[in-house]
């Protein structure tokens, strides 16, 4: 059983002292990161570390862990190879990009080299249909691949290269890269890389002022920045507004303008907000259902004793399946996906 390092530890304090008091287990999802980015994958042992550092229990943290796709369950590469096979990449060729690989590494979905250096996986999308077919590498990404270039990315990997990848900075290991989604900063030259949008994205936008499409009040014109530039701007105007005159006073003492300041949002969008229901607002109850006008609050009840009549109430299906949070359960899991 893995002891995690003094400085997995510090760094878990760090995380959790990022949220309040009474919602740290909303540091779950960058404390598994964290204990990815010691073993290369969320061991029992790390499901064990994130429940005990976070008083939740075993099967809280699995069910989480188990959820999404990031997270790996059993020993992955140092790459992680993603290769989109959703619908708009797929059409463009990525399903013959994930074959090629798949035939040349000799691996299937989810499996990793024999000299533990690439995991491949088929991805959904990979939210950048605008480049397809894309392939990730640790979460950086590849655009416009074909079956040829994927090949030459994984060959300068198994040789100990770093390739670059189309935007960010030279490809680091899913180690390294665990710690920058657990939310520490990235050291490397030009990690975070910044630049305004790519003509691929900007294509609707184009189209749209090529035929004069706008939404009301929108004005084309309006330049599209990088966020350093943005940032610039924003520190710009609000040093012009610091520099400003005070406000002369009034007879009355007030510096509040005498005139009403016009409504800038546009009619549209406050029909919108008027149609908008709220918490206030009164709706009829569905078909079948009733709301008691006065309903009874729940009396308040302790989360563990909750679980516990929870669990109570809930015996495990006859299958012969453990219950989650039975002691030794994961591990067992664990060694029998790794046969
Ligand atoms: S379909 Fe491949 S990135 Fe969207």
């Amino acid at each position: 059983m893995t002891t995690f390092t003094e400085q997995t530890r510090e760094r878990a304090r760090e995380i959790i002292a990022r949220y309040p008091a009474d919602r740290s287990r909303s540091a779950l999802l960058p404390l598994l990161h964290l204990v990815q980015s010691e073993e290369g994958y969320v061991s029992p042992a790390g499901v064990e570390f994130c429940a005990d550092v976070l008083g939740l229990n075993k099967a809280q943290v699995g069910a989480v862990a188990t959820f999404y796709t990031m997270y790996k369950r059993r020993p992955t590469g140092d790459y992680l190879v993603s290769v989109c096979t959703n619908t708009m990449c797929n059409v463009l060729g990525g399903q013959e990009v994930y074959d090629t690989l798949a035939e040349h590494l000799g691996v299937g979905h989810d499996e990793t080299t024999a000299d533990g250096k690439v995991t491949l996986e088929h991805a959904e999308c990979l939210a950048a249909c605008d480049y397809g077919p894309v392939m990730t590498v640790n979460y950086d990404f590849f655009d416009g691949v074909d079956p040829q270039a994927a090949l030459g990315v994984v060959e300068e990997l198994r040789s100990g290269g770093r390739p670059m990848p189309t935007r960010g900075a030279r490809l680091c290991t899913l180690k390294e890269m665990a710690v920058q989604l657990a939310g520490f900063a990235d050291e490397r030259e030009g990690a975070v890389a910044d630049g305004g949008p790519g003509e691929p994205t900007l294509r609707g936008l184009r189209l749209a002022e090529q035929h004069g499409i706008s939404v009301p009040g929108y004005d084309p014109n309006t330049p599209i920045r990088s966020k350093a530039e943005a940032d610039a701007a924003a520190a710009r105007a609000k040093a012009a507004e610091q520099a400003k005159p005070a406000p002369a006073t009034t007879a009355n003492g007030s510096t509040a303008p005498d005139v009403k300041a016009p409504d800038a949002k546009s009619p549209e969008v406050r029909a919108a907000e008027t149609r908008q229901p709220d918490a206030r607002t009164a709706v009829p109850d569905a078909p079948g259902t009733r709301i008691p006008a006065d309903p009874t609050p729940p009396t308040p009840r302790d989360a563990r004793e909750a679980e516990a009549a929870g669990v109570a109430a809930n015996a495990p299906a006859g299958d012969g399946k453990p219950a989650g949070d039975e002691a030794g359960a994961q591990e067992r899991s664990l060694k029998e996906a790794q046969k």
